[in-house]
């Protein structure tokens, strides 16, 4: 008899204790990156937002979300985040494909399914019951900023947008197709870049760049698009060229022969904030301009908070793809150092520090 009440009484115990937890303690909000143990059925069951962040930690990410009858989750694909959803209650129809008109995986799913969406593919979820639709979602890594609550899907498509803008107005100077005028003497930044490797990168790889874009974007719709919209946009050759001219304009335009010292101001903060010091942000860039492999480019990029990070790009890339803003950039292909430096690309990197014009990187910021 009792063998038989304890486990009945157990389970009955513990349904009691989580209703107890949904009606006294659940409190929606974002939990960040601490330490959390919450009964997420009653949290999904009491979200009535159509998202709100639940848990936003550095590699992972908790929404809940509440979907109305007719309504859905929003077509989208997100291009290196993987996705997990679980709904706790309602019906819906879930698709998913490789593009956003060949929508070719379709399931129905209801209370208790689990939903995994690879990174990349197309997805959607619609609601097809008579009541709200209330799921969680876990990404990997986080999609949205911390602490994101969007009442309505109109706001959650507004927060989209405003996270799709550009950060560069067209009218900055590094923002030319056109190959930039250098602010200096070619012979004024020796001994960190000596004339002849002036000459060639901007003369000569640079320009390359520019005609090569030209030629490439007549009669497509980037004709009349500016750098930003075609390194977000495109791939392939454009997004090689268009990439390329807007790193160098940004790494040319940093320099100056009477620069050199620290930042200061907001810059000099965030740099401390991020890396503890600037010297130590010194030494962290030099080892991920060391340690990226073959061609590329390191960048010391801000978010949309302000905070600061170093990102390694190979080849052509640019934070921007990442939705950083690129604020200060060393070039690591070995055009940009081995007439001066051969293949010591640790003294090129380090020389670089004497021609760095901080005010320059801190208007960016
Ligand atoms: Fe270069």
């Amino acid at each position: 008899m009792t063998n038989r009440l304890i486990p009945f009484c157990a389970g009955l115990l513990l349904f009691v204790s989580c209703n107890q937890a949904s009606k006294t303690e659940v409190s929606l909000k974002d939990y960040g990156a601490e330490p959390t143990v919450i009964n997420i059925d009653a949290y999904t069951m009491s979200n009535s937002n159509f998202r709100t962040a639940l848990w936003t930690g550095v590699n992972l990410q908790s929404t809940l979300m509440s979907i109305p009858v007719g309504g859905d989750v929003g077509l989208e694909k997100h291009p290196a985040t993987d996705q997990f959803l679980r709904i706790e209650e309602g019906t819906a129809q879930v698709v998913m494909g490789d593009t956003e008109t060949s929508l070719t995986f379709v399931k129905t799913a209801g209370k208790d399914f689990a939903i995994f969406v690879p990174a990349g593919k197309w997805h959607n979820i619609i609601n097809t019951g008579n009541k709200p639709l209330k799921l969680y979602s876990i990404y990997s890594p986080a999609e949205h900023p911390h602490g994101t609550i969007h009442k309505t899907q109109e706001e959650a498509e507004e927060a989209e947008e405003a996270a799709n803008q550009h950060y560069f107005n067209k009218n900055e100077n590094f923002m030319t197709q056109e190959l930039i005028q250098l602010p200096y003497a070619t012979n004024a930044l020796a001994p960190a870049i000596s004339k002849q490797t002036i000459e060639f990168h901007h003369g000569k790889h640079l320009q390359g760049y520019v005609n090569n874009l030209k030629n490439l974007i007549q009669g497509t719709e980037f004709a009349n698009a500016d750098l930003e919209t075609m390194i977000r946009e495109s791939d392939g050759a454009i997004f090689n060229n268009a990439g390329q001219i807007l790193n160098h304009n940004l790494y040319f335009l940093q320099f100056s022969p009477t620069g050199g010292g620290k930042p200061s101001g907001r810059l000099a903060q965030a740099i401390d904030a991020a890396f503890g010091s600037f010297e130590n942000f010194q030494k962290e860039f030099e080892t991920a301009g060391v340690g990226l492999f073959g061609s590329g480019w390191v960048w010391l990029a801000t978010d949309k908070d302000g905070k600061l990070s170093i990102t390694k790009e190979p080849n052509a890339g640019n934070p921007l793809t990442k939705g950083l803003k690129p604020l200060l950039t060393f070039d690591v292909w070995e055009h940009a150092y081995y007439l001066d430096f051969q293949n010591r690309r640790v003294d090129h990197l380090k020389s670089l520090w004497a021609i760095m014009d901080w005010k320059t990187v801190e208007n960016r910021y």
